[in-house]
């Protein structure tokens, strides 16, 4: 615990001293191509927190998922039918907003209405035997 606290009470504060930090946004202008390399360190930890701060934000939202709330306790979402089970006709979800799903119940409509997206269902048919 002792070197945590020296790290924090005196390696850190002494090497922020030494970074030429300029008073003004116009004072970056100034610094040298040495002056960015001390740098360097700072802005690299900087934006690796950044950057996995809003990976995490980005996740809690569920953002960049294509499954908004269908069966979120399982680690991966599958359903199995028996092709001759399912009539001569069958459209099953793609947009994961059905409320039947696996089969699609029109809510596709309303998601491609709200985003701009055109996704639909996937449609099976049984030809008939004399076509
Ligand atoms: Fe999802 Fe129709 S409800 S594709």
């Amino acid at each position: 615990m002792e070197a945590i606290a020296i790290f924090f009470k005196v390696t850190l504060p002494s090497y922020f001293e030494t970074l030429p930090i300029p008073e003004t946004f116009g004072g970056f202008l100034q610094l040298t191509g040495a002056d960015w390399l001390r740098m360097v360190p700072l802005i690299g930890t900087l934006g690796a927190v950044i950057v996995l701060t809003v990976m995490q934000i980005r996740k809690a939202k569920g953002c960049g998922q294509v499954n908004p709330s269908i069966e979120k306790d399982k680690d991966k979402v599958v359903h199995s039918f028996d092709i001759e089970d399912l009539g001569d006709k069958a459209a099953f979800c793609r947009c994961w907003r059905s409320k039947a799903f696996p089969k699609c119940d029109g809510s596709h409509n309303m998601h491609n209405k709200l985003t701009g997206d055109n996704v639909g269902p996937l449609c099976l048919s049984r030809k008939s035997a004399s076509s």
